[in-house]
């Protein structure tokens, strides 16, 4: 009884553990799926073997004790002795009325199938999870320093096979690398570099390019996340310059190469870009080769020089909505004021910290600069009347020679490539026809309208420009992690806080212990009752045939069993009716009683009518085999 109770306690915790481990765990594999759905009824089920093997012992003692205190109908008996198969005692007064505990007891023993096997197993369920996670994981990132280390003549080749792209192209004092002095020069941005701004330029979205995986390989699987890298790259680096018809100090301060008299309504120009100025020349030299650009006789000392970083000078001109009063001077042409606006842009090299954000189905990016230092450290030099001049860049330490500090000027020269792949974006104006005498339309010499960076209402640049460039020049910055095969895509440490919506297991623990408790506690109290009746009983009982067969040996029952000796059903309604008491039957006379106690006689048990019974007692080995043996003895010599 015991071990029953202890074996369906360990059974039930068993199920814990399983439904615990399994508690928000993601199966794709169907089988495996099921296959741990029934590992839990199984435990449901050998637990309720064990419960139940526990409950029907202590009832079988339980039984017996009635029998002994109560005359009960054969019919009662019956059901009293099938109970775990037979429901029908709980509908019988006989059963209910005289043997309530046992009744009790078999009700238990129906009950705890439906606790353990039928409602336990509902604890575990599916369901969508949220699980929200932090991992250090390795994410894309840019790294223009590895341009540094690249030599085009030694192809870096990628795992699955594929070559590493430049974002430029060189030309070479010498392909072969041998002769004394040679170096590599900047030639033009690379075929991809072009490619990937174009793309960003056309796709006209506020956001960059990125590869279609980009949220699995970021998130590292298919995750939602959120994370933050940090790169140095290149970045524009605006400032407004000046702002409405005249104001020109700050245009004079940093030598403006054009003023507001060129824009709107001045001038015929809603948007004008002076962004070339000292651009590093194309070819080098008059005197190159066709082939790697190798100069054909002594190398210019020149050649390859990074003197100066063009600035972006740009002005454009912002219709206000407001209509001009009649006594203005450009009312004559224009209906609304227009306010031209002139910005200046220096290329730094610049801290990005960039905040990802891969939500399905799309992600979102927020980039932060940090401008580090100018991408060349030069000014033009000043005319002695103050003004400009742009044929003098200074000082001459600044300059990024391909001679000297090599892995300088190739990092250099990635940026300046950047720069010149947004640079070919902006350069041109746009033109803006008066309304009067009108028809006003805008003539385009830019490919700025190719971009976002234009009014889908008017052609004409957006009132933010200044901001939008540098939101732009990022994104094309950002784009090339849509390339992986760029030299400069790296990767990097980060801390991804990642979300996902999960089909999982989903365990209930107090579901599963509100079905185990009551049985387990309501086993205990019949555990306690079935030992409590073994210790008063002083034996333990049994409903075996052959403990009917050696209860029922009572020529009473012989006598009203007549006819009925085939147990056949149905049995005779007179007999069902007869009732029956469990005791030691009288059946010796006083002298043979007393001469039996004086060998310490055994009485004879057996289910009797109740006139010819008397109670069982305590500690009389009624049972004893030894006992058998002697009263046989003993009846032989009376025979005899
Ligand atoms: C960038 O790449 C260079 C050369 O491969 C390497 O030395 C450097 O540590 C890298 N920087 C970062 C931040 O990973
Ligand atoms: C603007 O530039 C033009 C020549 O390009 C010059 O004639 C004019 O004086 C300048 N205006 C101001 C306000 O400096
Ligand atoms: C590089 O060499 C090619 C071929 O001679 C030439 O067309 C090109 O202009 C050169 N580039 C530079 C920056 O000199
Ligand atoms: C300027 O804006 C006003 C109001 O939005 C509009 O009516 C007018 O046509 C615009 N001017 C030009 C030249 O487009
Ligand atoms: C301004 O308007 C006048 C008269 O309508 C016209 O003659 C002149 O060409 C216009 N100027 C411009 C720049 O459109
Ligand atoms: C990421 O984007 C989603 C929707 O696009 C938004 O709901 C969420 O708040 C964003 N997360 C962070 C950390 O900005
Ligand atoms: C160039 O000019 C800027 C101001 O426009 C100044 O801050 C910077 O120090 C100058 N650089 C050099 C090398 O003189
Ligand atoms: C046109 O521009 C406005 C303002 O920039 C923007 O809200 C709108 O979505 C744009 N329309 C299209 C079709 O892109
Ligand atoms: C990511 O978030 C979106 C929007 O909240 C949601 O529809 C999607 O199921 C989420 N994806 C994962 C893998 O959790």
């Amino acid at each position: 009884m015991v071990t029953a109770f202890l074996v369906g306690i360990c059974l039930a915790l068993g199920q814990h553990i399983l439904y615990t481990r399994l508690h928000h765990r993601n199966e794709d594999d169907e089988d495996k799926k099921v296959r741990m759905v029934l590992y839990g009824r199984a435990l449901a089920y050998f637990s309720k073997v064990a419960f139940g093997g526990c409950v029907i012992l202590c009832y079988r003692q339980r039984i017996w004790r009635t029998f002994r205190e109560r005359p009960l109908s054969v019919w009662s008996i019956d059901q009293l002795f099938l109970a775990t198969e037979d429901p029908s005692l709980f509908v019988n007064w006989e059963t209910l009325s005289k043997a309530p505990l046992a009744v009790a007891m078999a009700l238990i023993i129906w009950l705890i199938p439906l606790a353990t096997i039928i409602f336990s197993p509902g604890a575990l369920s599916f369901g969508w999870y949220f699980e929200i996670s932090s991992s250090n994981i390795s994410v894309p990132s840019l790294n223009f320093s590895a341009e540094s280390y690249k030599d085009w003549r030694k192809p870096v080749i990628m795992a699955d096979g594929t070559k590493k792209k430049s974002l430029m192209f060189y030309n070479t004092t010498d392909a072969q690398a041998a002769s004394e002095g040679w170096f590599d020069y900047y030639d033009k941005p690379s075929s991809d570099l072009t490619r990937i701004s174009l793309m960003t330029a056309y796709s006209g979205t506020t956001s960059s390019l990125n590869r279609p995986d980009a949220r699995f390989e970021s998130c590292g699987g298919n995750y939602n996340c959120t994370f933050s890298t940090t790169f140095i790259g290149p970045g524009y680096k605006c400032e407004e310059m000046a702002s409405g018809i005249g104001d020109s100090g700050r245009l004079v301060e940093f030598g403006a190469p054009f003023n507001t008299s060129m824009l709107v309504p001045e001038g015929r120009n809603v948007y004008y870009a002076d962004i070339d100025i000292g651009e590093y020349a194309r070819p080098q030299s008059d005197n190159l080769s066709s082939q790697g650009g190798v100069p054909l006789g002594p190398i210019p000392e020149e050649l390859g020089v990074f003197k100066v970083e063009p600035l972006l000078w740009i002005g454009y001109s912002i219709n206000s909505s407001e209509r001009l009063p009649d006594n203005s001077p450009y009312a004559v042409n224009w209906t609304h004021r227009y306010d031209p606006r002139i910005f200046r842009c220096v290329h730094y090299e610049t801290r990005y910290t960039v905040k990802w954000n891969y939500t399905e189905p799309f992600f979102a990016t927020e980039v932060s600069h940090d401008f580090v230092a100018p991408v060349i450290d030069t000014n033009f030099t000043r005319n002695a009347d103050g003004t400009v001049n742009f044929d003098d860049p200074g000082p001459a330490e600044n300059f990024i020679s391909p001679r000297t500090d090599v892995l300088l000027y190739k990092k250099i020269s990635a940026y300046h490539a950047m720069g010149q792949s947004l640079r070919n974006f902006l350069r041109g104006k746009l033109e803006l026809e008066a309304p009067i005498p009108g028809p006003s339309y805008a003539r385009v010499y830019s490919d700025i309208t190719q971009t976002r960076l234009v009014s889908n209402v008017s052609s004409t640049p957006l009132d933010n420009l200044p901001d939008l460039i540098q939101a732009f020049y990022a994104d094309m910055v950002l784009s090339l992690f849509s390339a992986p095969q760029m030299l400069v895509v790296s990767e990097q440490w980060a801390e991804v806080n990642r979300t996902r919506y999960q089909s999982t297991f989903i365990y209930h623990p107090e579901k599963l212990w509100g079905c185990y408790a009551p049985v387990i506690f309501l086993t205990f109290i019949i555990l306690l009752l079935g030992a409590w009746t073994i210790w008063q009983d002083g034996t333990t009982w049994s409903v075996g045939f052959s403990r009917i067969m050696v209860t029922t040996r009572n020529s009473t029952l012989d006598d009203i069993s007549r006819g009925a000796c085939l147990g056949n059903d149905p049995f005779p309604l007179e007999l069902m009716h007869t009732r029956l008491q469990f005791g030691v039957l009288n059946e010796f006379s006083e002298i043979e009683y007393m001469a039996m106690e004086g060998l310490q006689g055994v009485g004879h048990c057996a289910f009797g009518v109740p006139s010819e019974l008397s109670p069982i007692r305590k500690g009389v080995p009624y049972a004893g085999l030894k006992r058998r043996s002697e009263r046989r003895a003993a009846f032989k010599e009376k025979v005899d």
